[in-house]
């Protein structure tokens, strides 16, 4: 027997009793003629003393073990004279009366402790040793937990866990596939999922009526705090359904999740349309922890002479409540925000509602205090607000205007990660135009179907067709994304028409889907959670690499593996590869 006991669950109640345990040596420290070691495993630490007065060879063993060494230990549970409130073991210690070193170690490049001096890369490098690390792990025991319930939630209502193949052809997301060279069929590739959309959509063909799986996706995009090019999709698929029915089991899902990992009752989740998440907020997945809604503010703005706003086709403002007196090298702090290349905004306007009722703006040269008190109105502002205004091109600048929006929401302490407020966006568009090329791309795949009232725009006015397609957003974070499917070969023949696909290429791409909806196609729909991002919002972390075992950097590589990596020139001539 390596051990009776863990680590993390000794308490003053086992008092006295004989225990065994194993695990890594934290941190040792001699005191006088006693030494201490913090023993670790996966559910705490618990103190150990060595006294030289009572076994001096025993301790004289127990001062040669370091850092992160392997050992086992037989000894008994007794009350410490100095407790330590801050853990759950702090109560009691072991008096060590045998200790065996099952595994020496070298110095650990960096300490395991909460607060390591680890910096990101070295970490990644030793994953393995960060990930011994308590707040590292319960990310992963978090992880685990949200799987689990998930699955039972889905269980229950009746849904069934299928696995698809990983080694596919092309999926249509959008973003680049990872493509698999094949050796028994030379010159010609696999693609790894970037979700498993298609094939859910047989299994519906097929009569499954309510499918799920965690499952891997695999995307080659542009990596963020919220992307990785393999990630994890609560990913299902139902039948007989309506667009009501998801939202409402999804929403279940969600709460489910929120009651018994965080004890928390969520009320119901509110639903906005794309086109007020866009007015309101300028983003598809606003963050309505709190306010600070858009004001439109070009009608009041015109014909004053001041030619910026005049030539701007959007005019739109927030009010900052109690900003009033942000001073100057505030206010050039947030426009030098909004001038960043990755916002792109031209210029800030700002208008100080001050205390004593006067404004004062930064655009005093063209604009009366009656035109200011009229912007002040609409905007709801009171005297001690700060209105920051953003002008342009509608869309682009309704998305600086929503960064900055974020900005001060953070500024002001408003987004606070403890609080989670929920967020259905619904009637996405269906179709996304690209000037440049000229054509219209699917803005979520191309066998969302469109609202039936806006099928008859099709062919008048594509831009203008809605979706039934919805995102769930937690926080600002779109977590979740789904659609009811086109089940209608006519129909999807048609969609693939406005997306500029011949009948060869749609044939060529999608013929299995098309010919499997010839017979019998049900009526379906479904969404996939992304688990990484759903994770990190439980966990309140800034990125969803903090609750990946072992995930990728921002350049994609996996630093601990070195891959991507070269292969052999015998590897490359077998699979019919040149490199050039
Ligand atoms: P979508 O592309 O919206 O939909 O993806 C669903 C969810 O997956 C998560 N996600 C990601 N998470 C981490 N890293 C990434 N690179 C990444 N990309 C996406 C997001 C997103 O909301 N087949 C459809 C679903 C459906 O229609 O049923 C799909 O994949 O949380």
């Amino acid at each position: 027997m390596y051990r009776s006991r863990t680590c993390g669950e000794l308490r003053i109640e086992n008092l006295n009793e004989s225990i065994v345990l194993a695990g890594w040596v934290q941190k040792a420290r001699k005191m006088g003629g006693m030494i201490f070691v913090d023993l670790r495993d996966r559910y705490g630490v618990t103190q150990l003393v060595f006294n030289q007065e009572v076994n001096a060879e025993l301790c004289d063993k127990a001062a040669k073990i370091g850092r992160e060494w392997v050992i086992q230990i037989k000894g008994t549970v007794m009350e410490r004279s100095n407790k330590n409130k801050n853990i759950p073991t702090g109560d009691i210690e072991i008096n060590v009366a045998e200790l065996n070193v099952l595994n020496a170690a070298e110095t650990p490049p960096f300490t395991i402790e909460e607060d390591t001096d680890g910096g990101d890369d070295l970490r990644m490098k030793y994953r393995y040793l960060d990930l011994r690390r308590g707040n590292v792990r319960a990310n992963l025991e978090l992880r685990h937990k949200m799987a689990f319930e998930t699955r039972r939630y889905l269980d229950e209502h009746r849904f069934l866990e299928v696995e698809t193949p990983v080694l596919i052809g092309s999926t249509p997301e959008g973003a680049r596939d990872f493509v698999v060279p094949s050796r028994m069929n030379p010159g010609q590739f696999y693609a790894l999922p970037q979700s498993p959309q298609t094939l859910k959509q047989l299994l519906m063909v097929a009569g499954f009526d309510r499918y799920f799986q965690i499952v891997k996706c695999f995307r080659d995009e542009d990596l963020r705090a919220d992307r990785q090019p393999e990630f994890t999709q609560i990913d299902c698929e139902m039948s007989f359904i309506e667009q009501e029915d998801i939202l409402q089991m999804f929403e279940g899902l969600t709460k489910h999740l929120f009651k018994v990992i965080k004890g928390l009752d969520l009320s119901d989740f509110p639903r906005m349309t794309y086109a007020d998440a866009m007015k309101y907020y300028g983003s598809d997945k606003p963050d309505i922890r709190f306010e600070m809604k858009f004001v439109e503010l070009k009608g009041l703005t015109t014909g004053k002479n001041f030619a910026v706003f005049d030539d701007s086709e959007y005019v739109g403002a927030i009010c900052a409540k109690g900003c009033a007196d942000y001073t100057r090298k505030q206010l050039d702090a947030l426009t030098d925000f909004v001038k960043r290349p990755q916002i792109g905004a031209k210029g800030l306007v700002y208008v100080k509602y001050e205390s004593d009722g006067s404004l004062k703006s930064s655009v005093d040269k063209f604009y009366s205090q009656e035109d200011l008190k009229l912007w002040a109105e609409r905007c709801n502002a009171q005297p001690g607000d700060l209105i920051l205004i953003i002008c342009g091109a509608t869309e682009k600048a309704q998305k600086q205007l929503s960064e900055l929006r974020l900005e001060m929401g953070s500024q002001l302490g408003l987004r606070d990660k403890t609080k989670y407020c929920c967020l259905w966006v619904v009637d996405f568009p269906l179709l996304e135009e690209d000037e440049e090329l000229g054509r219209f791309f699917a803005k979520h795949h191309p066998f969302t179907s469109p609202k039936p009232e806006d099928i008859s725009l099709l062919d008048s006015n594509p831009g203008t067709v809605r979706a039934n397609a919805y995102d769930l957003v937690i926080n600002g974070v779109e977590v979740g994304g789904g659609s009811i499917r086109i089940y209608d070969s006519e129909l999807q023949k048609k969609m693939f028409g406005v997306l500029g696909f011949t009948e060869e290429k749609a044939q060529a791409q999608f013929g299995f889907l098309m010919n499997a909806f010839k017979y019998g196609a049900p009526p379906h729909g479904g969404i996939a959670f992304g688990l990484d991002r759903l994770v990190s919002i439980f966990a309140g972390l800034d990125s969803i690499r903090d609750c990946i075992a072992f995930p990728k950097n921002n350049s994609g590589r996996d630093v601990m593996l070195d891959a991507p990596s070269t292969i052999e020139q015998e590897q490359l001539d077998e699979l019919n590869l040149i490199v050039k």
